[in-house]
């Protein structure tokens, strides 16, 4: 099975999940500026929101997807809304790419919010998801 990692984040907490699920399933993360190069089954696809909405890059990766992917698996970390899925969702579904209902989320540090997250026990439950997924 044919898995890729790809994440946006601008203060690193994404980045720590993103990392944590590589990890688990043997590959490595990128950000969004590496395109997908070829066709994966498997898309775990990272962002965080700013202002109810993803960064325009990760917008741009989604749109300039050419290869096949057989589904994508997002994941976030979020202030205050529960995930970013609905952010992303329309963009693969202009694309026919399927959304997989499992997602995972969790707290990320924002000013004075949520300090430390996300935290080892966040880590470690990525990597859990994420083995669970490609099992
Ligand atoms: C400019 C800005 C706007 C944000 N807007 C939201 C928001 O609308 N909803 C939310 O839940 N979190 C919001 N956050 C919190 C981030 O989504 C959260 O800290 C996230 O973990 C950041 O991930 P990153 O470190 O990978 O960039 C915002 C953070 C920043 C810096």
């Amino acid at each position: 099975m044919k898995v890729a990692v790809r994440y946006y984040s601008r203060g690193g907490n994404t980045e720590k999940i993103a990392k944590a699920i590589a990890g688990a399933v043997g590959v490595e993360a990128q950000t969004v500026a590496q395109p997908l190069e070829e066709d994966v089954d498997i898309l775990f696809l990272g962002s965080a929101p700013y202002a109810f909405d993803v960064d325009d890059d990760v917008k741009k990766f989604i749109r300039g997807i050419n290869v096949s992917v057989g589904k994508v698996v997002n994941f976030s970390t979020s202030a205050a809304v529960s995930s970013t899925r609905k952010y992303v969702e329309k963009l693969f579904a202009e694309k026919k790419i399927p959304v997989a209902k499992e997602e995972f989320s969790c707290r990320g540090a924002f000013m004075m919010l949520h300090k430390g997250k996300p935290d080892e026990n966040d880590q470690k439950a990525a990597a859990d998801f994420a083995r669970r997924i490609v099992s």
